[in-house]
């Protein structure tokens, strides 16, 4: 109960967030209405019954689909705005979010009407929340490194409202390797740099995304565990690891919430932080990340200040932002 009262109240930033994942089945049903979009659900009970995955691509399709109401400026405010104030519940401060603009510009959704309607929304968090924020491009990682190139020109007007660059969708068959030249780009940029890896993918992936793609962060990395001579790299770089709990359970990452690696991450030393992953699609936002781990795991108080301390300190902030955090 006390812990439960700590996680809820502690000030903390969320590293991984795709903003599209954050689409709740009433909004889908309301942008649906809004945009003539058709559905092919008949209401909302049934399109959530149909939030049961075995892997990532059984997710992956839903999601993909679940994101075809999103059109025009309006609908991204609209998701980026429901989900700020909804962590603003959660005591989340700051923020880094990834949009997965190739999929939107697949279905005609010019990339400038995705930046401009999400930044809104982040400058109204800004201003009425006091939360910070940073926006990140994720590239598909089941498209081509040419197709990342076509979008990273597309995104050139818009360099100054992006701080980073990540990779996401179909992990196993896409290593990061296929996309060194692209995120070598985004790096002489200036731009940060984190990949989803070790999430289905092998430790390898994880050795690929720091040597050949030099990421400043590692997305999920649950499988680093699996190599103890990466486990001992991560952390004498001080890699910070993006992990999101209640996606790994309901992606059949881990079996069970009893059987989550996240504090023998902790105790190997790894940067291991909370996060929601795609809240809308996976039972929860932050807090309740953290009150799966603390209900099913022997999660102590430093525990808990050591993931939110871990969450400011992998935040891609200045060092005096940080301190003001921790
Ligand atoms: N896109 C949205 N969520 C994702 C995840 N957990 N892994 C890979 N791609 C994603
Ligand atoms: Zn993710």
């Amino acid at each position: 109960e006390e812990l439960l009262q700590l996680a809820q109240r502690m000030p903390k930033a969320e590293l991984h967030l795709h903003i599209e994942g954050s689409l709740e089945p009433e909004m889908v049903f309301r942008l649906a209405l809004r945009n003539g979009v058709r559905l092919n659900y008949p209401n909302v009970n049934s399109l959530r019954a149909a939030y049961a995955f075995n892997n990532l691509q059984e997710f992956l399709n839903i999601y993909y689909t679940g994101m075809s109401v999103l059109l025009k400026e309006e609908d991204f405010f609209d998701l980026t705005w429901t989900y700020l104030t909804r962590v603003h519940q959660d005591n989340v401060v700051h923020v880094e979010m990834f949009f997965d603009s190739q999929a939107h510009l697949e279905r005609g959704i010019p990339i400038d009407v995705q930046i401009s309607g999400i930044r809104r929304a982040l400058q109204n968090g800004k201003e009425q929340l006091g939360i910070s924020s940073k926006l990140i491009l994720s590239f598909l990682r089941h498209l081509s490194e040419e197709h990342a190139f076509e979008t990273l020109k597309l995104a050139k007007p818009f360099l100054d409202q992006l701080d980073g660059f990540g990779l996401d969708s179909t992990e196993i068959g896409n290593p990061p390797e296929k996309f060194a030249r692209v995120f070598a780009r985004c790096r002489e940029l200036g731009f940060k740099i984190t990949a989803h890896a070790g999430e289905e993918g092998p430790p390898d992936y994880v050795y690929q995304a720091l040597d050949l793609l030099r990421v400043d962060r590692i997305d999920h990395g649950n499988r680093s565990l699996d190599d103890a001579v990466l486990v001992h790299r991560l952390t004498d770089e001080g890699k910070t690891l993006t992990v999101c709990p209640l996606s790994n359970l309901k992606l059949c990452v881990v079996k069970d919430m009893d059987q989550h690696p996240i504090l023998t991450m902790l105790k190997r030393g790894l940067k291991a932080t909370v996060n929601s992953d795609d809240p809308a699609y996976f039972g929860g936002y932050v807090n309740d990340n953290y009150r799966a781990l603390i209900e099913h795991l022997p999660v102590t108080r430093e525990d808990l200040y050591q993931l939110a301390r871990n969450s400011f300190e992998g935040a891609w902030i200045t060092e005096e932002e940080k301190t003001k955090h921790l």
